[in-house]
């Protein structure tokens, strides 16, 4: 296991009706005049945003709004955000909402006590100092309710890029698991394959001896298996939203990456299909993430798969043919994608074959190789998006 240092200390709110104790958080966290951020309808139609605007009024803060966040979030609304705080003298941040809200919510953190360009964040310098952010989560998916990310699409030129600091890390975060029972059947499956994901991106490594990483990553792999299926079934099932969400943020703090070289090539991949398209995040890593695996099992890497395959999937091992095994374990996970309802083709998420070169060349990769696990190059990139283009046998 490697060196590390692991700093976490969002204060985590758990359980049925905690929002209404959003007030007191923010007052314990020393906010005193607060931004309420929020998405496009969700927190509005389910009389949320009003149960929490409550909750800081009881608490006597004063609050302003900025509602209409869209998912993939883009560089005006953070640019507005940063204008907002400076006039209104905002002191935290509160977001209601998911990924998308939280992550204007901490890119205007970080831009409103900045003198530069908050895009500078976006581009390799580390934020040093952010405004307080506080979260109330209504989606279980990014994990940006526990993890130091925040992602950001440059309104111009669809660079969807992130930003990463222990500073941007929320203060606290609501989890009220009950909230996302609103959820559109899509955009829980959406959930739960972002969150698999972030422990494939963790798993696939070359990092030796982290059998205690390796066993919490599958341990929350097989859960995702049981609980997707179960909330997919059964919309209204707490236990189940309960389990996915606490696993959205276990899987994305990174309590389970520490020690080990993390791989990312999906998330690479995919970035640039939800800023070209603006698919769900989910549901682009879906097409992308069996392509990548089959490049990788064809590529050297069958023996993790192969791994995943038994331990996750409950393959047989084939000794004399470990590929064999690995391929099936990535169809088991592709055959979960499809139960659940995730689209599995470039069609499916509107994506154009035509577009693949310039996938590439979004994906900036110059001379050299991106991810932990397998390098890929310009080369391979190109390959895996013809993979989940269907154009390869
Ligand atoms: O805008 P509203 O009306 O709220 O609708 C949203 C949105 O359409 C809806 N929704 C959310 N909660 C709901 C609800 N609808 C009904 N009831 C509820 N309770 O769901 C849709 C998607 O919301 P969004 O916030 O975009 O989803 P998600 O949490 O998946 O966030 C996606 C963004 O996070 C980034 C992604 O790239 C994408 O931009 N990521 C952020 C990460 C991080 N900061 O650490 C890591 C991830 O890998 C990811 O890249
Ligand atoms: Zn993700």
């Amino acid at each position: 296991m490697n060196s590390f240092d692991f700093y976490s200390p969002t204060y985590f709110v758990f359980g049925r009706d905690r929002e209404t104790e959003a007030g007191t958080y923010v007052k314990k966290f020393g906010g005193s005049r607060v931004l309420v951020l929020y998405g496009g309808q969700s927190a509005k139609r389910t009389g949320l945003l009003d149960r929490v605007n409550e909750s800081l009024r009881s608490a006597g803060l004063a609050s302003v709004e900025l509602g209409g966040i869209k998912p993939n979030p883009k560089s005006d609304m953070v640019y507005e955000g940063i204008e907002l705080c400076r006039r209104e003298q905002v002191d935290f941040l509160l977001a209601v909402g998911g990924g998308s809200v939280i992550d204007t919510a901490k890119a205007i953190a970080a831009g409103a006590v900045y003198d530069g360009d908050f895009w500078d964040f976006f581009s390799g310098k580390a934020p040093e100092k952010a405004l307080p952010v506080g979260t109330v989560l209504t989606i279980a998916a990014s994990g940006s309710e526990g993890s130091p990310d925040a992602i950001i699409t440059k309104a111009d030129t669809l660079e969807k890029n992130a930003a990463e600091a222990d500073c941007l890390r929320p203060r606290f975060s609501i989890l009220n698991p009950a909230l996302t029972e609103s959820l559109p059947p899509y955009q829980t499956a959406c959930g739960v394959t972002d969150i698999m994901a972030h422990a494939f991106e963790r798993y696939f490594t070359n990092t030796p001896d982290v059998e205690t990483t390796d066993r919490l990553l599958e341990g929350v792999l097989l859960a995702m298996l049981h609980e997707g299926r179960r909330v997919m079934a059964d919309p209204h099932n707490y236990e189940a939203r309960a389990n996915i969400m606490w696993a959205g943020m276990v899987c994305h703090n990174d309590v389970m990456g520490v020690g080990r070289k993390q791989d990312w090539n999906s998330h690479h991949l995919e970035h640039v299909l939800s800023a070209l398209y603006d698919c769900a995040h989910g549901a682009g890593l879906a097409v992308i993430m069996p392509a990548w695996m089959r490049y990788c099992v064809e590529h050297g890497g069958e023996k993790r798969f192969a791994q995943m395959a038994v331990r996750v999937f409950g393959c047989q091992m084939d000794f004399d043919d470990p590929k064999r095994t690995a391929m099936e374990g990535v169809n088991a996970f592709r055959a979960f994608l499809k139960d659940i309802g995730m689209p599995l083709t470039f069609a499916e998420i509107g994506a154009d074959p035509a577009d693949i070169p310039k996938l590439v060349e979004m994906n900036h990769i110059g001379d050299g190789v991106t991810g932990g696990y397998i390098g890929l190059d310009r080369a391979a990139h190109q390959e895996i998006y013809e993979i989940a283009a269907g154009m390869r046998d």
